[in-house]
């Protein structure tokens, strides 16, 4: 059996919804667009959704509007997507990176604090899994400290931290609609906010700084005249993404239980295997299972955990490793001065972590072969 790491859910009413967009005329962003931002907004209960062509841009887009200067230093956890500092590094700005915990893999919030100087701006906490990182404590240091939160929700779409969803917590959440993402159009994500004024300037940047927007200038009521107000980004998204977005938004409750399903399914499979350690939600969170990472008790197994994805790979099992550290990076190395031994957490996860399958659709034989084959590798490799 062949069993990939992700295969999209796509079915007629996604087709359909392209179908419409490639017939009407209009393939960049216009009114699919502008529907798809407002049924992301009641979705998520934020006042603002601004669409853009990946959750990098929305990051970078957040960035703009908070004003991160050149100097300024960024809290982002060291074990991320590199999107998440990335968009530090644009402006040329520092990410400064925290531990992160080893059950969970969120940021470590008691470590933050020792890591904030007068340069530091703000806290980019990320909902790793598509568990909510702890708010509280993190929007207690942001207001004790004047910092901005910006929530990379790439993974997180839904979830809710002590009964808020996702989207509305801190001042900005950037959420990506990435292939593999919960809700994915192939590329793409979009930016919440409650603040009006921030919304409407990260509109204005997503299109080359432009006040009006294409859609405007040639439909009916626009005209041939714009004014470029600021020096933007080529950031939009297209009616066609947008339509792959209205169609999975429908769907999105029910992919959800999909996934948690297969989450559950795994949880009781592996739980009483001393050499599987399963990942931890905490209890006032749920988690959209964006991912499931499960954990290698090193100790008890004659494999490593490269041994473990060979073998599974051999067995037709796809996975994938969520994240490689970014101190481990070349660029990284080159451009900042961390020290692997400061982030003990980051490396002892690294070491033990894989990616499972688990996507909706994924049908029950599937994941009962990937139940299996990783019981009888545990079985066959126990030390
Ligand atoms: C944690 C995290 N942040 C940001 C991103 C960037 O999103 P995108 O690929 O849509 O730019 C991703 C994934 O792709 C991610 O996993």
């Amino acid at each position: 059996m062949q069993i990939p790491f992700h295969r999209p859910y796509i079915t007629e009413e996604e087709i359909n919804e392209v179908v419409d967009s490639l017939k009407n005329g209009w393939i960049t962003m216009g009114k699919k667009t502008i529907e798809f931002e407002n049924r992301f907004k009641d979705y998520t209960g934020s006042k603002n959704a601004v669409a853009v062509n990946s959750g990098t841009a929305a990051l970078h887009l957040a960035l703009r509007v908070i004003e991160l200067k050149e100097g300024d230093e960024v809290i982002v956890p060291s074990t991320t997507f590199v999107a998440t500092a990335e968009v530090v590094n644009y402006f040329n700005a520092k990410p400064v990176l925290v531990d992160i915990e080893p059950d969970t893999h969120l940021i470590d919030v008691n470590k933050i604090e020792e890591k904030i100087t007068d340069k530091t701006k703000a806290i980019i906490p990320v909902h790793f899994s598509g568990q909510p990182a702890d708010m509280d404590e993190i929007l207690e240091i942001a207001k004790k400290y004047n910092l901005y939160v910006i929530e990379d929700a790439a993974h997180a779409l839904p979830a809710w931290y002590k009964e808020e969803k996702i989207g509305t917590i801190g001042d900005i959440t950037a959420f990506s609609f990435y292939a593999t993402k919960t809700l994915a159009t192939g590329e793409g994500g979009m930016a919440t906010t409650e603040n009006d004024e921030w919304a409407d300037r990260m509109r204005v940047l997503r299109l080359h700084g432009i006040s009006k927007d294409a859609w405007k200038r040639y439909s009916k009521e626009g005209s041939w005249e714009y004014d470029v107000i600021e020096n933007g980004y080529k950031y939009n998204t297209t009616d066609i993404n947008s339509a792959l977005g209205l169609a999975q938004l429908k769907k999105l409750e029910w992919m959800w239980q999909e996934r948690i399903k297969i989450a559950e399914k795994y949880n009781k499979a592996f739980k009483d295997y001393e050499e599987l350690i399963l990942y931890r939600v905490k209890d006032d969170r749920v988690s959209s299972w964006h991912l499931y990472p499960l954990k290698l008790n090193l100790e008890a197994l004659k494999i490593d955990r490269n041994q473990f994805i060979e073998e599974l790979k051999r067995r037709g099992i796809g996975t994938s490793v969520h994240f490689i550290p970014l101190y481990r990076f070349s660029y990284y190395k080159k451009h900042f001065d961390y020290k692997p031994e400061n982030f003990p957490n980051s490396e002892w996860v690294f070491e033990r972590v894989v990616s499972l399958p688990i996507f909706p659709g994924m049908k029950d034989k599937e994941i009962e072969y990937v139940i299996e084959n990783i019981l009888d590798l545990v079985k066959k490799n126990r030390r």
